[in-house]
């Protein structure tokens, strides 16, 4: 999850297919699926790669009364997993994951009894590492970013120059293994 074109569909149509996507086609919903070998073991993932920008909301039915609920809440309830990805050349893209991780610690306490206090597998993906020219957040920010969510893995990323993809999908699986 993260703001509008950082870079989501490019890491993940990267790491599905390998090959890296050029036209920015802002994303609805897309679904990949992808075995990945993680430390000798096969794992099937199912990647849902999900829109930037909140445009639309859903609608459940239940017992005939609508229940309205954001897209994004409904992934954050149906995730195992989550990528937090901003762009390097977009300090603004850093700050817009505050609220979607707030969103994500929230919804999965409530999803969990309260005994039970795992966390939830989460990396910060700071992507376009190769638009050097064009950074505008410096691994320091980032990576204090990332401490005060408990310290969850960053990595810097390139979709374009395949930097660092597979890892960042390798280690969400792990911390979901272990989890
Ligand atoms: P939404 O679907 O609107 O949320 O955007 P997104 O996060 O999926 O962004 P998308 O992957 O569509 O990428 C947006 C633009 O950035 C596209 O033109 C990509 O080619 C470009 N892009 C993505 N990753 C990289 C990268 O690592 N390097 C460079 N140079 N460009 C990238
Ligand atoms: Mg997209």
């Amino acid at each position: 999850m993260g703001g509008g074109g950082v870079g989501k569909s490019a890491l993940t149509i990267r790491f599905v297919h390998q090959l890296f996507v050029e036209k920015y086609d802002p994303t609805i919903e897309d679904s990949y699926r992808r075995n990945l070998n993680v430390d000798g073991v096969m794992v099937s993932l199912e990647v849902l790669d999900t829109a930037g920008t909140e445009q639309a909301s859903s609608y459940l039915f239940r017992a005939s009364r609508p229940v309205f609920m954001s897209l994004s809440s409904m992934y954050m309830r149906s995730g195992d997993g989550f990528l937090l990805v901003f762009s390097l050349t977009n300090s603004d893209s850093l700050l817009e994951l505050h609220a979607i991780h707030e969103q994500i610690q929230r919804i999965k306490e409530t999803a969990r009894p309260p005994h039970e206090k795992a966390r939830v597998p989460i990396v910060l993906v700071g992507n376009k590492l190769d638009l050097v020219s064009e950074r505008q957040v410096n691994r320091e920010a980032a990576v204090a970013v990332s401490q005060s969510w408990g310290g969850v893995p960053y990595y810097e990323t390139s979709a374009r120059r395949e930097i660092n993809v597979t890892e960042i999908f390798a280690d969400v699986v792990r911390q979901m293994v272990k989890s």
